[in-house]
């Protein structure tokens, strides 16, 4: 009887260590999705701290500046029921990323003489944050 119950504690063993390593194998995975997850609160929080107490990313909803809804893709200064200034009016193109990158780092480099004050500018890493929540808030609105 001892040899074979030997034979099944090493088999149970063997069973354990090959369950740790699927463990082990699938746990980078795992952790792979964590920073996406974080990530996309990490792009909320920025939009929240640096644009929130002057924009919407609902269609309609101006504030102090006008909303964000679909920005991506947009015309500057384009929405009928938001009083730009002359300056955003009249800036003569569609936002991308590198310019919302530029506008939102140092918005008079990209549009001389706009009147989003009193923003003063982000660093270019929070301006990447805000730009994947803009987008992703356009998908699905
Ligand atoms: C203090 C208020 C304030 C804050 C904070 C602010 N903005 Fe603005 N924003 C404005 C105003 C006012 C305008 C209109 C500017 C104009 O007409 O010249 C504007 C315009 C814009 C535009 C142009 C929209 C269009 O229709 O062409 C974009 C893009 C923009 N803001 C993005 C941002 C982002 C992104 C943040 C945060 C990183 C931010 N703003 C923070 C007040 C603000």
């Amino acid at each position: 009887m001892q040899p074979s119950q030997r034979t099944s504690r090493n088999r149970w063993m063997r069973l354990i260590a090959g369950a740790g390593l699927a463990w082990l194998l699938s746990a980078p995975a795992a952790l792979a999705q964590q920073p996406t997850a974080a990530s996309d609160d990490a792009a909320h929080q920025a939009f929240n701290n640096s644009c929130r107490t002057c924009h919407s990313v609902k269609e309609g909803d101006n504030r102090l500046g006008p909303n964000l809804n679909k920005i991506v893709g947009r015309k500057a200064g384009s929405l009928p029921n938001y009083n730009y200034s002359p300056a955003m009016k009249d800036a003569g193109f569609v936002w991308d990323q590198d310019k919302l990158t530029r506008f939102i780092v140092k918005p008079d480099e990209v549009v001389s003489g706009n009147k989003m004050q009193p923003y003063g500018g982000v660093s270019s890493e929070e301006a990447v944050k805000v730009i994947a929540y803009l987008q992703a808030a356009a998908e699905q609105h």
